[in-house]
């Protein structure tokens, strides 16, 4: 089946001005390589939820405008499936977690902004997905100037016909984005397109001096930032967090690659306390963010609903087998229970009343410091006390 490119075009204005009007002041450079980068070329097939399920769809699948209505959202579309790419799926579809998609086009877009990329700047993107970002890449510093690794062959297999179709020819490097690259070249731009929870050496290494770098920092409690950092003398990066929330998918590489998510255990019924704060105060993403930053990097958070149905959430450090559980309660104060050495409530209700102290800071108001060997958040209260939360 054809696409309509009429159809097509009226799709990316729309998808740019309604990205113009959300949350992100759009420059006119990126404007133009959103409105010039096909991302339906990039993305012929994605997956849709059905519960459980995965389905694949693809233009051919049904109604063609619905499709392209859906390519053009401000939505991530889904494209690998534990490594089976939509393209490859049967149209029962199948079950897993998601290893590959292509980011919202708002989330890219902010950014892309934050990237500041001009023409012939040399840049780096780790995390090749569909090649959709890395098309824009090429739009905005010319296609020999761009390099974008992955991990799977078979990602970067399609990424590289689809960006030569698009015509861009950037280098295209199955590997680990964070470890080696063939030639060890230096970059003015890093983008990274999955998270890591320590901004790797080698970012730090490649960036030229001067130079920016924008990933996806990623916290305890799903708590997602975005950090843009600048390279400075003696080889650290500083900067600041983005406004924008932002859960990426975990760059596999190194000790991060043998992550995997632990199964939470209950606490049961131990001796119990009464808080004074409710864990869904946890679903407040600039909250979240901030008390995360008060727990060990490997706390995991499970959370639901309760036998009488009301809120419910469980952290679970797996590093000394800590769990705390903390249930809304009908009529009277959540009640904490815990399994292990330490109660992981503490430090959030601790985190709560600084936070609230603190004037409930935003997330873009906090600066970040990494180095080869240490990564500092840090916030500078109006009275000038500076807070400092190291990783
Ligand atoms: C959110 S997707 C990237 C989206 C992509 N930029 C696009 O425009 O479609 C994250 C990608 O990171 C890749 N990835 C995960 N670990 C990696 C690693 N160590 N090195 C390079 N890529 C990695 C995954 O294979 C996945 O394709």
């Amino acid at each position: 089946m054809v696409i309509d490119e009429q159809r097509a075009l009226a799709a990316r204005v729309a998808l740019t001005r309604q990205i113009d009007r959300g949350g992100v002041v759009l420059s006119s450079r990126v404007a133009g390589a959103f409105l010039n980068v096909p991302r339906h070329s990039f993305v012929p097939a994605f997956y849709r939820r059905d519960g459980e399920r995965f389905l694949p769809w693809r233009l051919a699948d049904g109604d063609p405008d619905v499709w392209l209505d859906a390519v053009y959202a401000d939505d991530s579309l889904i494209t690998e499936v534990d490594g089976v790419h939509a393209e490859d799926a049967t149209p029962d579809g199948l079950t897993g977690a998601p290893t590959s998609s292509s980011t919202a086009p708002s989330l890219m877009a902010d950014m892309l902004e934050a990237l500041d990329v001009d023409e012939g700047h040399d840049v780096l993107e780790a995390g090749t997905g569909t090649g959709y970002n890395a098309g824009i890449l090429c739009f905005l510093a010319g296609d020999k100037h761009v390099t974008t690794v992955d991990r799977s062959a078979a990602l970067t297999g399609k990424a590289r016909s689809r960006l030569g179709a698009a015509g861009f020819a950037p280098l295209v490097v199955r590997g680990d984005g964070a470890g080696e690259l063939p030639g060890g070249p230096s970059f003015d731009r890093v983008i990274a397109t999955a998270s890591v929870r320590r901004i790797p050496p080698a970012w730090l290494a490649r960036l030229r001096p001067g130079g920016v770098l924008v990933v996806p920092v990623r916290g305890a409690l799903a708590g997602g930032m975005v950090a843009r950092l600048t390279k400075v003398a003696g080889g650290a990066a500083v900067g600041h967090v983005l406004h924008t929330p932002a859960a990426f998918m975990p760059l596999r590489s190194g000790p991060e690659a043998a992550e995997q998510l632990p199964s939470v255990p209950d606490p049961g019924h131990r001796p119990a306390r009464d808080s004074g704060l409710s864990a869904r105060v946890l679903d407040d993403w600039t909250f979240s963010f901030f008390a995360q930053l008060h727990l060990p990097a490997g706390v995991v958070r499970a959370y639901g609903q309760n036998d009488g149905g009301l809120h419910t959430t469980t952290l679970y450090d797996p590093a000394d087998g800590s769990a705390t559980r903390v249930d809304d309660m009908p009529d009277a104060p959540p009640r904490v229970a815990t399994r292990g050495p330490r109660d992981l409530w503490e430090p959030v209700e601790a985190a709560h009343r600084l936070w609230r102290e603190l004037n409930r800071p935003r997330r873009e108001w906090f600066t970040i410091e990494a180095t080869a060997h240490e990564q500092t958040v840090s916030y500078t209260a109006p009275g000038g006390r500076v807070h400092r939360w190291i990783s």
